[in-house]
């Protein structure tokens, strides 16, 4: 069945410090994803904390919209069938060291704070985020 939906994507910045979006791209357009928009940007600790809103109650808050906005990210609009659980699953748990072999996460992450990718946790939340980075 077609369920063609549309998820957000962020390469973090340990991953783009490491130069490793291209190959992350790869492991994407690999897995049956097309990137249907994207680009290279740094966000302010403002925009990073309007972002990750839903966690502003979390002790890790300060520190997470400290590191997303620490260095360059790549956002990325992604697209195929089931985008967002497909996306969820190629990216593997939030915790490398508690992700499966072959997931993102996992191949690329250095810590649960570098974790290398973000990726929208539902498909009420890819349209929220999807905005926030691409004004339609
Ligand atoms: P992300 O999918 O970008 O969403 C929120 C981020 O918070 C998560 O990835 C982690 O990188 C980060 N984080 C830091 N500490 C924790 C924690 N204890 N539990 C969950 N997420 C955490």
């Amino acid at each position: 069945m077609n369920n063609l939906e549309k998820t957000l994507s962020i390469i973090k910045p340990d991953a783009v410090e490491r130069n490793l979006q291209e190959e992350i791209k790869k492991n994407f357009i690999d897995n049956g994803f097309e990137i249907k928009n994207e680009k290279k940007i740094q966000i302010s600790k403002s925009e990073a904390e309007e972002f990750y809103k839903v966690h502003q109650s979390k002790p890790f808050y300060a520190e997470l919209c400290n590191y997303l906005s620490s260095g360059p990210i790549v956002v990325m609009v992604l697209e195929k069938n089931n985008a967002v659980i497909d996306n969820r699953k190629l990216m593997g748990a939030t915790d490398p060291t508690k992700a499966d072999e072959g997931t993102l996460r996992k191949k690329y992450g250095i810590s649960i704070d570098k974790n290398s990718v973000h990726g929208s946790d539902s498909i009420e939340n890819a349209k929220i985020e999807i905005n926030f980075f691409f004004k339609s």
